[in-house]
């Protein structure tokens, strides 16, 4: 039986110190939920693309359908307001708007976001907007997508055909989910839509997504006519050497320079990190920065978005004692804490995560921080009625709220907690088969089942603010 990390002593009296401003939220993706794929105009994206390569997703799984949360929105948004919650984290999908990446806008497919905001305000739900969760219009990967400059221009010109249309009721703004994971798992490692393997064509898709983000950030600034949080959403987490051998200490300070520093570098102080430009160097990698980018990259934003599910420990050895591989390229090598593990096979790290916002905290002050995505996928196992009693889901949103409270005293500035994710869903190239909902989605008759972890989160919301 999987073994979880059964909520540390104190866990109850840490969450209970969140104070009663805290924000509580729920996150989803335009992708991962809504199916509909070819209705109102919506134009392809990389990942219908994508999902149609032999072996690419498990499964043979595809989002065509997905939750079909396009037709069944109202009874979504009705279901976040049993939960309890403030805000509704969501992404609105590129080929929907703007189906080939540029011109006009396609008002059918605006519409759908239009009446979700107005769903959700009459729900007494705030609308979190985030521009970009990996959709990318196929056009515009055919076009060369993000290793290509052009695309941070158009994505500048995509979020304003949003930003115009709903910027009167959405007041919180998400540039970008997870450039890392846009850039290293889609254009390097080749397990996300694109699917291409060229380290050098990622980098130059960080510098680009960077990029996108400060145009449209300016932007958006520019046009605003009531105030507006302005943000960005990097996946995180702390990274430790396996040993205190100069091997390991060095593959760790890598990992992180590619991992966080490469992007809050730029983002906050306006240059990229030295030792990480001389990593690429010593790899014949350039990142293509025209004059001007770095000003535009580090415009001031407000509230900096963290996505964390776990931490990693990394060797630079490998098992015959090497430190450099076949192709030149230095060993980094996940080492395993020892610690229980989710269905995905990610170990359990919750003081990870208080070490992560304390950090970020300390290295880069001054800016709010978000829990934009935080959760974890079991194997769940309904009874009869559906109903999941996933203690072991409850057990970790409760330890890593806490390590969330745990870094507040210690200093960092934690705004609120959005759980990922609000219901099962289309878990790339994962397909359904790993489920991170607190409600339950029976894929074969598109029921919603709160699962006990919807329940607690529901009650613990409840508690914080004393109501
Ligand atoms: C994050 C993604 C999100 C979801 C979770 C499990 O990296 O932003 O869409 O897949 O992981």
């Amino acid at each position: 039986m999987l073994e979880t990390t059964a909520a540390p002593a104190g866990v109850d009296e840490l969450i209970a110190s969140l104070p009663p401003s805290f924000r509580w939220g729920v996150a989803t993706s335009a992708y991962q939920i809504e199916g509909a794929v070819h209705e109102d105009g919506r134009g392809r994206s990389i990942w219908d693309t994508y999902c149609r390569v032999p072996g690419a997703i498990d499964g043979g799984d595809i989002g065509d359908v997905a939750c079909d949360h396009y037709h069944r929105m109202p009874d979504d948004v009705a279901l976040m307001q049993d939960l309890g919650i403030d805000a509704y984290r969501f992404s609105v999908a590129w080929p929907r708007v703007q189906p080939g990446g540029r011109g006009g806008v396609n008002p059918a497919g605006l519409a759908f976001y239009d009446r979700m905001v107005d769903e959700l305000l009459g729900r007494g739900i705030d609308p979190w907007v985030t521009l970009y969760h990996w959709d990318l219009p196929q056009e515009l990967e055919d076009a060369g997508g993000w290793p290509v400059r052009d695309t941070a221009y158009r994505f500048a010109d995509y979020a304003m055909l949003v930003f115009d249309a709903l910027s009167d009721r959405v007041h919180a703004w998400t540039t970008l989910n997870e450039p890392l994971c846009t850039a290293m798992l889609g254009y390097y490692r080749g397990v996300q839509a694109p699917g291409r393997r060229d380290f050098g064509a990622a980098i130059h898709a960080v510098h680009h997504l960077l990029l996108g983000h400060g145009l449209a950030v300016q932007r958006m600034r520019a046009a605003a006519a009531n105030p507006v949080q302005l943000g960005i959403t990097l996946n995180t987490s702390s990274v430790s050497p396996a040993t205190g051998s100069p091997a390991d200490v060095e593959a760790a300070r890598r990992a992180d320079g590619l991992g966080l520093r490469i992007y809050l570098d730029p983002l906050v102080h306006g240059a990229y990190p030295a030792d990480v430009i001389e990593d690429l160097e010593v790899r014949g990698v350039r990142v293509p920065v025209q004059d001007g980018d770095l000003a535009v990259i580090s415009t001031p934003f407000d509230s900096l978005g963290i996505n964390y599910y776990f931490s990693t420990l990394v060797s630079g050895v490998d098992s015959t004692g090497r430190t450099v591989d076949a192709d030149g390229v230095p060993v980094e090598l996940d080492v395993r804490y020892g610690r229980p593990v989710t269905a995905m096979d990610w170990e359990i790290t919750p003081d990870g995560f208080t070490e992560l916002l304390a950090r970020i905290g300390r290295d880069y002050p001054g800016i709010p921080l978000v829990i934009t995505e935080n959760g974890a996928a079991f194997k769940d196992e309904p009874d009869e009625t559906g109903f999941v009693r996933d203690d072991d889901r409850a057990a970790y949103l409760a330890a890593h709220i806490a390590a969330v409270a745990r870094a507040r005293q210690a200093g960092a500035d934690v705004r609120g907690y959005f759980v990922w994710s609000f219901m099962d869903n289309f878990e790339w190239s994962y397909g359904y088969d790993k489920r991170f909902g607190l409600i339950r989605v029976d894929y074969e008759t598109q029921r919603r089942i709160p699962k006990h972890s919807a329940h607690w989160y529901r009650d613990t919301i409840r508690r914080v603010r004393g109501a």
